[in-house]
């Protein structure tokens, strides 16, 4: 009985291990490890090459509905095909509940906008933007035990946030159920006078985005997350760390033995504030995300801390908006103040590429260290391990296959639906050759369509950390 395919003599690197193999497919999963394994339907040559274990980008907008003329570029369609040339077979986008309405009707609206569409296999984190009595008690609980085991909090942005007497009612629940918050840290106040006073002297360029959350807005509520989760007792995330205040924040709560996780993305190791503009042009609006990416000084801190284990994760936030048209970085064709310029950059497509070549090639971090911030560590942190971020037998066969070379990002060459990527022209020294989602080929130097062959995954809960044992 040949198997439906097999990979030959692959270097395969999981989070621990670097070994050579053949890795044999049947239907969807990996069956068997070892070389000179039996015939195959079809057999494809890895001989030489790095392979990885697909990527899971756990923190990533698709389809997100946001307000006014702004909509978001990527679709599950759009969005999942990106990830597929990029290397990603898993991807975690949200589920945004929308205040005065419940979290349950987030979550079946957020199911059909994706339904059908996907190129590989996603999941959701839910967003808590109203935590009434009914979704503490009754929705939270009851979507955490359906596979909805991950929720993001944000402090900032007024149509999202919650203060601070509401983040520990949702962390209370985080605990009871066993589910893990995701945070987003920034001062809402802070960010709020300091736009006022840049706007009231006439400073609305793109580049004053960066000015009006500097470090210290994220610092404090870094810290003010920290305090709020010891406070309840349970771990959490803070997601997309910027720069060495925050960090050192994340590191002192760990000397502190709490457990608090950290994840970081590529705008923050590649771009600077500078990339918002140096004068009052509006181009910079294409590399407004919050927090604003800060300076080179930063930039190594993040490095650092990636390669010594501070970080737990390494995703995009892939935040798609087009820079052309009318509903995206320029809301119904206007060139507007920074203030309400959508907030977000893509990467979903780059994020593994430019992790292993400036990383893994570039000296800084170890090829298991890639592989576990990029797929192990987010596999474990929402509760899809084993059956994601690994090569064992029994794991989805969700690989990569690396080309080593040079490679010039341009954006005509990418899968999204945005118009720019903020990394166009950088050389990168390598880029995934081959992309394998549950064994079906999406990526071979041509995009090959699965549209559907996608799945919803629930996720269990997060295998991060130890379990007390059941007394
Ligand atoms: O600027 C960003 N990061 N936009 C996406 C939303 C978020 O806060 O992650
Ligand atoms: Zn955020
Ligand atoms: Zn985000
Ligand atoms: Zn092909």
């Amino acid at each position: 009985q040949p198997f439906d395919l097999v990979l030959r003599n692959a270097r395969a690197v999981t989070a621990s291990d670097t070994f050579l193999t053949d890795i044999a497919i049947q239907d969807g999963r990996i069956v068997q490890l070892g070389l000179g394994l039996g015939v195959a339907r079809r057999e494809l040559d890895a001989a030489g090459r790095t392979v990885t274990p697909g990527g899971v980008d756990a923190h990533c907008h698709l389809d997100e509905i946001t307000s006014g003329p702004v909509r978001m570029a990527d679709d599950f369609d759009s969005g999942t095909r990106s990830a597929a040339c990029g290397g990603t077979t898993t991807v975690i986008p949200f589920a945004a509940q929308r205040r005065g309405h419940s979290l349950r009707a987030a979550v079946e609206a957020y199911r059909q906008r994706a339904e059908g569409l996907a190129h590989v296999d996603y999941a959701f984190h839910l967003i808590v933007t109203d935590p009434t009595p009914a979704v503490l008690e009754e929705e939270l609980p009851a979507l955490i035990a359906e596979g909805f085991t991950s929720f993001k909090i944000y402090m900032t942005y007024d149509d999202m946030k919650l203060d601070d007497g509401q983040i520990l009612d949702v962390l209370a629940v985080a605990r009871r159920h066993g589910a893990l918050a995701m945070l987003h840290a920034e001062n809402a106040d802070c960010i709020q006078w300091l736009t006022r006073r840049l706007l009231a002297q006439g400073h609305s360029a793109p580049r004053y985005h960066a000015q009006a959350r500097p470090m210290l807005v994220e610092r404090e509520a870094t810290h003010r997350a920290i305090a709020l989760a010891e406070l309840v007792d349970v771990p959490i995330l803070i997601v997309h760390v910027s720069g060495r205040e925050a960090v050192e924040q994340i590191q002192w709560a760990r000397t502190q033995g709490l457990q608090v996780f950290a994840e970081t993305c590529p705008q923050y190791l590649f771009l600077t504030a500078e990339d918002l503009g140096i004068d009052e042009s509006y181009h910079g609006a294409r590399c407004v995300c919050s927090p604003p990416p800060r300076d080179r000084a930063n930039q190594d801190v993040i490095w650092q801390n990636l390669r010594n284990g501070l970080f737990t994760v390494f995703s995009s936030d892939h935040a798609p908006f087009r820079f052309d048209g009318t509903e995206g970085k320029q809301p119904g064709g206007q060139q507007v103040s920074f203030d309400h310029i959508p907030n977000g950059i893509p990467g979903l497509e780059t994020r593994l590429p430019l992790l292993y070549s400036e990383g893994v090639l570039g000296g800084r971090i170890s090829a298991n260290q890639f592989v576990e911030l990029t797929s192990t560590n987010p596999a474990k942190a929402y509760g899809l391990h084993p059956r994601k971020g690994s090569i064992a037998i029994g794991s989805d066969a969700d690989l990569v296959v690396w080309q080593e070379g040079r490679h010039v990002i341009r954006n005509q060459a990418l899968h999204h639906n945005v118009d720019y990527t903020p990394y166009e022209g950088m050389e990168l020294k390598a880029w995934p050759a081959l992309t394998l989602a549950r064994g079906a080929i999406v990526w071979d130097g041509q995009f090959h369509p699965q549209r559907g062959h996608g799945q919803l995954l629930r996720c269990g809960l997060h295998s991060l950390l130890p379990r007390p044992p059941v007394p």
